[in-house]
């Protein structure tokens, strides 16, 4: 039997679960206090790099990575079909740099598990490196490259997921400016601000970094924290840089509309999204050592987004423990544009009461820190 599903939150997550819950043949609605996307999905880099951004080892947060980049083709193919709309998706590839012979024994070590994944990685030095990425400072010893990783534009990407929504009959309700849980046990029952009631079967809460506010209404424990993201982009003639290029204080990936992003602090400011002299000179500073020819270049775009961080670092995806009409899914840090195929798809399963969830997935049930 198909179920009437309500989604609070239209950020990639909510976005994304509510297009695969649609396609399965569920009816659903999405409730959003702002516009779609206008938070954290709509400041991402758009980096699809679990490689590059999960460096420590193998555990259940880079295996979920690693498995939804190899949904993202054929995902992305299919958001862009049924939207009618277009985003950027490149496969770029990825370097991430050492300056030091010690840096280097790291990227080593990290290719070693890394292939077992999928990588096809190489460790460049001298000329092989420079030969991919002319532009970068001759102090860079050598970097690691890793031709699987891809990006895309994430304010697009998330547009095109809310027309698709749409188009398959999804209700989008946004700018409700507030949203609140009066029945969860029973029946699934939402109030917004201006006096409409929102019904359904279950509830899928993707209310990103503000699930916490949610703790008190379910009485259990949500450590979900707003982690701010200051970002900038410079404005370029060519595309100076070919690839993402990573180093341990930052990033660096072209556009094709011709901007370079750079990326990003990682601020504990609750949820002000101001964006300061201090953050940007920071990643300022990081970009010309990376790229001399950004000396005396000035980003012409600054903005923040909040990420939302979790105790243990990993989302909270599954049904709640004694009332399984609620399924989370939040808490996707710094990967949320990266894990929203995946997601989707476990979040859907979850929906559904599909099977009993691998061990990786185990690892994600919200009932963990209660
Ligand atoms: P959000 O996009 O924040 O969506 C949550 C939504 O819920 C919001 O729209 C909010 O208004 C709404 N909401 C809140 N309360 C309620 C309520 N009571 N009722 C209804 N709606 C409510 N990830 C990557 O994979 N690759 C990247 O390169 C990348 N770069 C990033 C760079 C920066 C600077 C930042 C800040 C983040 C980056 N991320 C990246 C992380 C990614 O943006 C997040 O993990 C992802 O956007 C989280 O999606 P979400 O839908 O959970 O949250
Ligand atoms: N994933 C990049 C960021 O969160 O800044």
């Amino acid at each position: 039997m198909k179920d009437r599903i309500v989604v609070m939150g239209g950020g990639v997550i909510g976005l994304s679960c509510a297009f695969e819950l649609q396609k399965r043949g569920h009816q659903v609605t999405v409730l959003e206090i702002n516009r779609c996307g206008g938070q954290a999905s709509g400041a991402a880099a758009g980096m699809l790099a679990p490689y590059s951004e999960n460096v420590e080892g193998s555990d259940p947060f880079f295996r979920f990575g690693w498995e939804s980049l190899r949904l993202y083709p054929d995902w992305q193919a299919e958001v862009k079909q049924v939207s009618g709309g277009t985003f950027e998706y490149t496969n770029s590839g990825s370097l991430y740099v050492a300056y030091h012979e010690a840096d280097l024994l790291a990227l080593e070590g990290r290719l070693l598990w890394q292939r077992q994944f999928g990588s096809s990685g190489t460790i460049l030095e001298g000329d092989a490196l420079f030969r991919l990425e002319p532009l970068l400072s001759r102090q860079v010893r050598a970097a690691l490259y890793t031709p699987e990783e891809s990006h895309l534009y994430a304010p697009h990407y998330v547009q095109a997921l809310e027309e698709g929504c749409r188009r398959l009959g999804v209700d989008i309700c946004d700018q409700l400016e507030q949203v609140s849980v009066a029945r969860w046990r029973d029946e699934i029952v939402l109030l917004s601000k201006d006096g409409s009631t929102f019904r359904g079967d279950r509830l899928l809460v993707c209310n990103g970094a503000w699930a916490q506010e949610l703790a008190g209404t379910f009485g259990v424990d949500i450590p979900v924290y707003p982690i701010r993201g200051q970002i900038c982009a410079y404005a370029v003639d060519a595309k100076p840089v070919q690839h993402m290029v990573f180093g341990n204080q930052g990033y660096l990936v072209g556009k094709e509309n011709g901007t370079l992003v750079c990326g990003a602090s990682e601020d504990v400011a609750g949820f002000d999204t101001t964006v300061t002299e201090r953050g940007i000179e920071r990643l300022r500073k990081w970009n010309k050592a990376m790229f001399p020819f950004l000396e005396h270049r000035v980003p012409f775009h600054k903005w923040a987004g909040l990420r939302p961080s979790t105790l243990d670092g990993l989302p909270l995806i599954g049904a709640m423990d004694d009332a399984s009409r609620v399924v989370f899914a939040v808490g996707h840090y710094r990967n949320g544009i990266l894990l929203s195929p995946a997601t989707a798809k476990l979040a859907a399963d979850w929906i559904e009461g599909k099977g009993s969830p691998s061990e990786d997935y185990r690892a994600f049930l919200p009932g963990r820190f209660s």
